[in-house]
């Protein structure tokens, strides 16, 4: 059986997280691999459920996505986490307790430009952000701490989903985490 470790994405709302997080999901099912994914936009209508997106709210949501991904990790499965998870210091809380098990804990940052993300807005949030219609929103009027030395850098205003992807798959391989 493989190890389990943590395939951690942040970046900012439609930076891709969701989309290379599947697609990575259905490669490792494929190969045979125990997966999980935990999507910020499906851990708010379960988990976390009823929380906003205040400091407050944001943290909790990252902690308990982060105590999940350990409890999966721990039994062998690869989890992978795409929630924004916009604060460097809970995300660098949750590597350390991952860590402190012994369980690799791999950071992706899916970095676009603000520019490229309001122009392609494939939810109509930045618009509505913009506009003042949606208060603390992140990148907008809400903060964004970009990890400062993460495992992987893909820049999704430039590569395509396929390109990201291997890049990533590259990444594993070389560090031993996927055969
Ligand atoms: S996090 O900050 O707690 O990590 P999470 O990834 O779960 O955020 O949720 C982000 C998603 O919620 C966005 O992709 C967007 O669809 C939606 N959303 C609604 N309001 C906001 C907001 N104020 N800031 C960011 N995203 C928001």
């Amino acid at each position: 059986m493989h190890k389990g470790f943590i395939l951690w994405f942040t970046g900012l709302s439609g930076a891709g997280k969701s989309t290379i997080s599947q697609r990575l999901a259905e490669i490792f099912r494929q190969r045979g691999y125990k997966v999980e994914l935990l999507d910020g936009d499906e851990v708010r209508t379960h988990l976390s459920k009823g929380l906003g997106f205040s400091k407050e709210d944001r943290d909790t949501n990252i902690r308990r996505i982060g105590y999940v991904a350990r409890l999966l990790a721990r039994n062998g499965v690869i989890a992978i986490t795409a929630a924004i998870s916009p604060y460097r210091e809970i995300r660098d809380e949750v590597r350390a307790h991952i860590q402190e098990e012994g369980a690799a804990f791999v950071e992706v940052f899916a970095n676009a430009s603000l520019d490229a993300l309001v122009e392609r807005d494939v939810k109509g949030l930045y618009k509505k952000a913009l506009a003042g219609e949606i208060a603390n929103f992140t990148g907008v009027s809400d903060p964004y701490e970009p990890p400062l030395q993460p495992e992987i850098e893909v820049r999704t205003d430039r590569e395509t989903v396929e390109e990201s992807t291997q890049r990533i798959l590259n990444y594993l391989s070389e560090r031993g985490l996927i055969g």
